[in-house]
This record gives structure tokens, C-alpha cells and sequence, in this order.
């Protein structure tokens, strides 16, 4: 059984306080071993020692299969702290912001590029498709917003590159293969890549010898693999080279030692936000597989995915929608389906605007499942919730919410191991009482029609995280944050 008590949010030690220190210079990544040999053990000294007051971290994940709205929350929070960083996945996921009515959507790049004091990392966790990244760059400069000298890409990340699409299409396609419902972006095949030790790496890119050689080999293997499986056309390795180092000429000048940069940085008392992409059960390990990402999307891949040390992170903040969707295929136990859910299912997503932000796949809606953002605060150790999208259910008058798991007719709190075992899952339902009246403009909790205040405490209640700040619309200015949250991390209220 998973407690279900009230846990007092962990506190920063007094000891910690922001500094506003201009960044040091980070090492770069060739030509400079001594000097960072030098500057890790600086940092590893610093750190160990305690002569540093170490900036903040947080860490924000997806408490449910991404879409969650992380992209808002993210750039909140960048009102104060000062670094963000991705730590996994890749351009599969696609964060909209809107500020002052005008829309971003971000894939690659952290959420923190819409300010121009903010550091931003793509850490050694995600994958890298170098083309993406430049269209991207290039639509962020051409709105005027400032990429040169805030934007990273870690040295260490794995790179993207035309065959893991080809093999991603012929498998999803296969007959016989399970399919997933990807996005296309090659993920999956560049993570097995990585996970194979035959994969590309940024710094690698960067070396014109190295990648020619990579892609001759690589191309040679997948086109023979992907010929003889998926009846796929070869792709030609000379014209794949020659893109690709002309677009490692572009990227080179954002390519750092990442996890130097971000570790100095938190030596140096810098507040780090490490921004999740997916959601929890779309973990690797801990979601509902093989209908999952191929990355670690919950909150431990912030160490592994970016090279700060586990002992670092200081808070985790969930974020869960007032109520559920999903994207591509599998397991969504509270799913509104079929005959009597088409109708509701089809009147959130139309209120939600419930369509991928990459894709623009319409998205698979349902009510809120309990049991599954507990599971999502054991798994990621979440201390804060954040509510998103609460104004797409101001016109119901009641609210249906699963409050538990049966198997068999037996209540559960075990999240099953296969997709299979979703199958035999029923959810039950607690009717909530709804609002019925417009949230969008309110900016305090106490401000919140009566039921929606209820709302929030029986999830509060019901998973043992406090929640620190709730969002009634796209905008930036659509926000309520709770006056607790504002203190522990250290936010401006206004
Ligand atoms: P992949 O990440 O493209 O390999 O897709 C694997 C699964 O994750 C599919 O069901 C996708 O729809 C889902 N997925 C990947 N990225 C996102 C995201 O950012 N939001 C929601 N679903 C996603």
C-alpha cells in the first residue's frame, strides 16, 4: 500500500540562497582537457566541501502520458531560477508557451530560451536530430528571441540521424510488430543505438573524419537490415555526410561539456530547473511498455540525463491535468471510450484542444486517475502538484474521478508490469461535484468557485502532494500560484 498521508514539502536549508554572480565561462568541448580536468575537481571540491551555497534544483516531470502543460510551469519557474535543462527524449515532444498571446511551441529547446537571462541545456540524456535543432534555432531567432550564448547541447548527446527514421517507419509498419503509435522522429532506433554503444555522439559530429566513417558504416548496415525486413529504399551515405557536416559546422558552437557547465553552475549557487519531456507512464521502465518512449521520462533520468549528481535535486514538481489524456497507442485505464464516453471524450478534447502538439494527432481523453498519480508520486518522488487545463471542466456539474484500481473484483494498488494486465483493470469512480462557472480569470486559490477548491483538496488528499500552482488557461497570466509554493521555490507572486 502506498501511503496516503500529508507530507510537509521539503524546505531548502536556510543555508542556500540564489546568487546573481555573472556565469563563468564554460569549458568547451575540444582543445581544453587540462583546464577542465581542472575545473571538474574545482566543482567536485566545491561541492564536497560545503564551501559553496549550492543554487536550488527542481526537477518537473509528467505525472501522466505527457501533454501536460510542463512547458508553463517551466517557464514560471524561470522567472527566478536561473539554468533549465532537458534531460531526455527528443523532438517527439513539443511544449507550447504563450506569452502576451503570442505561441511557442518548443521541442528541442528548453523552456527557458523565452528569457534572455537563462541558461539553457539539452543534456546528455535526449537525442538530437542536428537538422531539427537548426530549423528550430533558426524559427526562434527569426521571432527575435536570443539563442547565442544561453543555448547547450551537450557533448555527450546522442545524435539523430536519417536511418533511425527509416528503421522506425519499417518496424511500426511491419506486419506482425506491435505498434506503438510513435511519432516518427526516430527515437526509439536512437536510443537503441545509444543503448548498443554503436551510436553517434554530438562531440562526435563534430569530428568530420569520425562522422563520415559512422554514417558509411552505419548506412551500410541499416540499409541491408532495412532492405531484407521492411522492403525499404537504401539511403545514400555521401549526400547523408554532407549534410550532416554542414549542419555540425552550425551546431558546433553550442556543443559544451554540459554537465561541467550545469555542475559549476549550481557550485557557483545557480538554480537549476531540470525540464522532464513525456510523462511518467511513458517511462522506459516504469510505464505502461512497450507503449512507452524508449527514455527514462521520470524524474531519475534528471541525474543520468544531465549529469548532476541524485543528491542534487532538491524538489520534484508533478504535473497532472484536471483530468487525463493520451497520445498514440495503449493502456489508459480511465479512458472515455465507446458508446456512452464518445460524446464526453469528444467534448474535452474540443474544450482542451486535446490534439499533439507535434503531431497534431487528436488525443485520447478520460478523467483523472488516482491510483496512477500516486503511482506517479512513489516513482518520481513528487513533493508539489501542479493542476493544469482546470477551466476545460468549468461547464461540468459533476466530475467523475477514478479513486481506485480493482483486479478481479479485488482493489489494488499495484500498477500492472504488462500492458496485458491494464485489461483486466476497473476503474472506480467517485462523482466530484463540479463548478460550473468560469476559472479562467482567477488568480487566488481563495478566489476558486467552492467545489473547484474541493477538487484540488481531494487530489491533495488522495496523493499525499501539496498543490503549489493551478493553471486556468494558456497564457502565462492564467496561473494561481499557492503562496507555499511561492516561498519554497523562491518564485515573485505577482
Ligand atoms: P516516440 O517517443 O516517438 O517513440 O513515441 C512513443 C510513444 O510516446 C507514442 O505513444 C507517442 O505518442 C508518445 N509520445 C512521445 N512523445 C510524446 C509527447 O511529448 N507527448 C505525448 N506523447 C508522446
Amino acid at each position: 500500500m502506498l501511503e496516503r498521508t500529508h507530507q510537509a514539502p521539503p524546505i531548502f536549508p536556510g543555508s542556500q540562497s540564489f546568487s546573481t554572480a555573472a556565469a563563468q565561462p564554460v569549458c568547451a568541448t575540444q582543445g581544453q582537457a587540462s583546464v577542465c580536468g581542472r575545473a571538474i575537481f574545482q566543482v567536485e571540491f566545491a561541492l564536497s566541501s560545503g564551501r559553496t551555497n549550492r543554487g536550488r534544483t527542481a526537477v518537473i516531470v509528467g505525472a501522466q502520458w505527457g501533454d501536460e502543460g510542463k512547458g508553463k510551469i517551466v517557464d514560471v519557474l524561470t522567472q527566478t531560477f536561473s539554468v533549465v535543462a532537458r534531460y531526455a527524449g527528443g523532438h517527439n515532444a513539443g511544449h507550447t508557451v504563450i506569452i502576451n498571446g503570442k505561441k511557442f511551441i518548443l521541442q528541442l529547446v528548453p523552456g527557458g530560451i523565452l528569457r534572455p537571462e537563462c541558461t539553457n541545456v539539452v543534456g546528455n540524456g535526449v537525442v538530437i536530430d542536428p537538422l531539427a535543432f537548426l530549423k528550430e534555432v533558426a524559427s526562434l531567432r527569426a521571432a527575435g528571441v536570443k539563442v547565442d550564448g544561453n543555448l547547450f547541447v551537450s557533448n555527450r548527446a546522442q545524435v539523430i540521424l536519417p536511418y533511425h527514421r527509416m528503421m522506425e517507419l519499417g518496424s511500426e509498419n511491419a506486419p506482425g510488430r506491435v505498434k506503438i503509435g510513435t511519432t516518427s522522429r526516430g527515437i526509439g532506433p536512437a536510443y537503441e543505438d545509444k543503448m548498443g554503444r554503436r551510436g553517434l555522439r554530438a562531440a562526435d559530429l563534430l569530428d568530420s573524419q569520425l562522422l563520415r566513417t559512422h554514417i558509411e558504416n552505419a548506412c551500410r548496415e541499416k540499409n541491408m537490415i532495412a532492405h531484407a525486413l521492411f522492403n525499404s529504399d537504401p539511403l545514400d551515405a555521401d549526400k547523408m555526410f554532407r549534410e550532416y557536416a554542414d549542419a555540425a559546422e552550425q551546431i558546433a558552437p553550442f556543443v559544451r561539456d554540459t554537465a561541467l557547465l550545469l555542475n559549476r553552475a549550481l557550485a557557483e549557487g545557480k538554480s537549476i530547473v531540470f525540464e522532464g519531456a513525456q510523462g511518467t507512464m511513458l517511462d522506459i521502465d516504469h510505464g505502461t511498455y512497450p507503449f512507452v518512449t524508449s527514455s527514462s521520462s521520470t524524474s531519475g533520468g534528471a541525474a543520468t540525463g544531465t549529469g548532476v549528481p541524485p543528491t542534487s535535486i532538491d524538489t520534484v514538481i508533478g504535473i497532472t491535468k484536471a483530468y487525463c489524456t493520451r497520445v498514440g497507442s495503449g493502456p489508459f485505464p480511465s479512458e472515455l471510450a465507446g458508446v456512452s464516453g464518445g460524446a464526453q471524450g469528444e467534448d474535452l478534447r474540443k474544450r482542451g484542444n486535446e490534439f499533439g502538439a507535434v503531431t497534431g494527432r487528436p488525443r485520447r481523453t478520460g478523467w483523472l486517475d488516482l491510483p496512477l498519480l500516486r503511482y506517479a508520486g512513489m516513482i518520481n518522488g513528487i513533493s508539489w502538484l501542479v493542476v493544469t487545463k482546470l477551466d476545460v471542466l468549468d461547464h461540468l456539474t459533476e466530475i467523475p474521478v477514478c479513486v481506485g484500481h480493482k483486479v478481479d473484483g479485488k482493489e489494488t494498488d499495484e500498477v500492472p508490469a504488462q500492458a496485458c494486465g491494464y485489461e483486466k483493470l476497473e476503474c472506480i469512480y467517485r462523482k466530484m461535484p463540479g463548478w460550473a462557472s468560469p476559472t479562467q480569470a482567477i488568480r487566488t486559490v481563495e478566489a476558486l468557485p467552492k467545489a473547484a477548491r474541493e477538487y484540488l483538496a481531494f487530489i491533495e488528499k488522495e496523493t499525499g502532494a501539496r498543490v503549489g500552482m493551478i493553471s486556468t488557461g494558456p497564457d502565462r497570466e492564467q496561473t494561481i500560484l499557492v503562496p507555499d509554493f511561492i516561498s519554497e521555490l523562491g518564485l515573485k507572486s505577482g
